[in-house]
């Protein structure tokens, strides 16, 4: 599948070696391509062969189109890349918006209803914004099994963003499907007790798990 990462921090480039390593081909999408700050941060991750461009160039040939930048300025940014270029196409949305003193950003409607909304032709999913970047692509490096959310209004782009993260090694009964897009709120606000748990744990490589309740 071809994917355009939009954003070159942590989680552009862990998703970017997950995903090119199951064989997809990935290209990430950058402000500014040609830095060599840009390059020298993806190098050691990616290899030399790591494809950088633009924005609209990384969102132009690609099938799935991940948000990994920062959720204060993703809307204005994927509007300079246009409804017309994201028509069609599943918009895998990872980012949280935190405000300048670190609460969140998205205080009523979320991020992810944001996108669905301004780009009302694209499939926006989010998932994956309630584990650190590491434990995105190595979820079998916890102590146990996880719990992964979806949340989408296309039934279809949710088919196919589950196949991505099966690629990244999280179960089929690790990804639990929340319902629509509104459910992004749960997903968003989570960060708040993440951070909690994080201070608690001393530590960003860990996961929580939805426990069921036990039949009859
Ligand atoms: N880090 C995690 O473990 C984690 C976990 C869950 C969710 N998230 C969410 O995922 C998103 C990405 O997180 P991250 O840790 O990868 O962030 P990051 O390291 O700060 O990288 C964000 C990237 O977005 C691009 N960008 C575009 N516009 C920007 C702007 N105005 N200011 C700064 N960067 C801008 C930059 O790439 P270019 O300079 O190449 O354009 C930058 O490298 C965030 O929304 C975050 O809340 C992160």
């Amino acid at each position: 599948m071809r994917i355009g990462i939009l954003g070159t921090g942590n989680v552009g480039r862990a998703l970017a070696a997950g995903w090119g390593g199951a064989g997809h081909e990935v290209v990430l999408g950058s402000r500014r391509p040609g830095a060599p700050e840009v390059r020298a941060a993806l190098v050691p991750v990616l290899g030399e062969n790591v494809r950088v461009s633009d924005l609209d160039a990384a969102v132009a040939d690609a099938e799935v189109v991940v948000n990994a930048t920062p959720g204060t300025v993703s809307v204005p940014l994927l509007g300079s890349v246009g409804p017309a270029a994201l028509a069609g196409k599943v918009l895998l949305d990872v980012a949280v918006g935190f405000g300048a003193d670190g609460t969140l950003y998205h205080l009523v409607e979320s991020l992810g209803e944001e996108l669905q909304r301004t780009f009302p032709a694209t499939r926006v999913v989010k998932t994956l914004c309630t584990v650190d970047a590491g434990v995105m692509v190595a979820p079998g490096s916890l102590d146990g099994p996880s719990t992964v959310f979806l949340s989408g209004d296309d039934e279809g782009a949710k088919r196919t963003v589950g196949g991505l993260l099966r690629d990244l090694g999280w179960t089929a009964d690790s990804v639990l499907d929340l319902g629509g897009i509104g459910t992004a709120r749960g997903q968003e606000h989570f960060a708040l007790l993440f951070l909690g748990i994080a201070g608690a744990l001393g530590s960003y490589g860990f996961n929580v798990r939805v426990v069921p309740p036990t039949n009859g």
